[in-house]
């Protein structure tokens, strides 16, 4: 044991560009948090309640110029906060850690910075939609941008449903999403963390625990 508590569950996200291996380093955590004890709720955006499941069935399918990245803006921090009413606040109440693949950083970096809405014209959505509510850690998983479109593409002929609007964009607007993350990393280093993800899956587990060990352990 080290320490961590169900009488006060938290609220971490992971983020990053295509290919950083959240989903893999997310499975790993819960392993390790069920382990010791807690209870867990994982989920993912957008997406993560059915109502915003189905905003995420029209966000992330077809044409690349589908929406405007206004359009996307307003659709995703709508589930969002559908997401966060219906499913992660009840989650924190009942006293289980909450992790995220992907929450509002996501949108300053995709809509805000790489798709040109301007980062602070999505952060001012983020609160008209979800007031002062933010995780309590944010884990940024940061990689080349060619290193990490190339592990995206491999992955791609394993995805059955097309969910690919945005691998599909080009390098400068994965450049520009790096950046962006960079400098909310800069930003709030209170909140987020930076890890190198060019690495082996087990070296970035071992590099998430500790953090949380060292934010969140007694
Ligand atoms: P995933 O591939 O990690 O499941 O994420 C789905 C895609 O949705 C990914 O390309 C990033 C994009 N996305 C946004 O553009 N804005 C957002 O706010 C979120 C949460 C995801």
């Amino acid at each position: 044991m080290i320490g961590l508590h169900k009488d006060t569950p938290k609220f971490i996200t992971l983020e990053g560009g295509e290919g950083a291996g959240k989903s893999t380093q997310i499975k790993l955590l819960d392993d390790w948090l069920l382990e010791q004890g807690l209870a867990t709720c994982l989920t993912r955006e957008p997406g993560g309640s059915p109502g915003a499941e189905e905003i995420r069935n029209l966000v992330l399918k077809g044409a690349t110029d589908r929406w405007s990245g206004m359009t996307e803006a307003m659709l995703i921090t709508a589930g969002r906060a559908e997401h966060v009413e219906n499913r992660i606040k009840p989650a924190l109440e009942k006293g289980e850690w909450v992790v995220c693949d992907r929450f509002f950083d996501s949108s300053i970096a995709y809509q805000g910075a790489g798709r040109g809405v301007g980062v602070e014209r999505v952060k001012e959505l983020q609160t008209l939609a979800l007031g002062d509510f933010t995780p309590d850690l944010t884990i940024i998983l940061d990689l080349p941008v060619k290193i990490g479109l190339s592990r995206a593409i491999a992955r791609e002929s394993q995805k059955s449903d097309m969910e690919d609007r945005f691998e599909r964009m080009d390098v400068s607007f994965h450049e520009d999403l790096r950046a962006a993350y960079l400098k909310i990393a800069k930003d709030e280093p209170k909140r987020c963390v930076v890890l190198n993800a060019d690495t082996t899956p087990e070296a970035l587990q071992h590099e998430i625990r500790a953090v949380i060990t060292g934010k969140f352990g007694a």
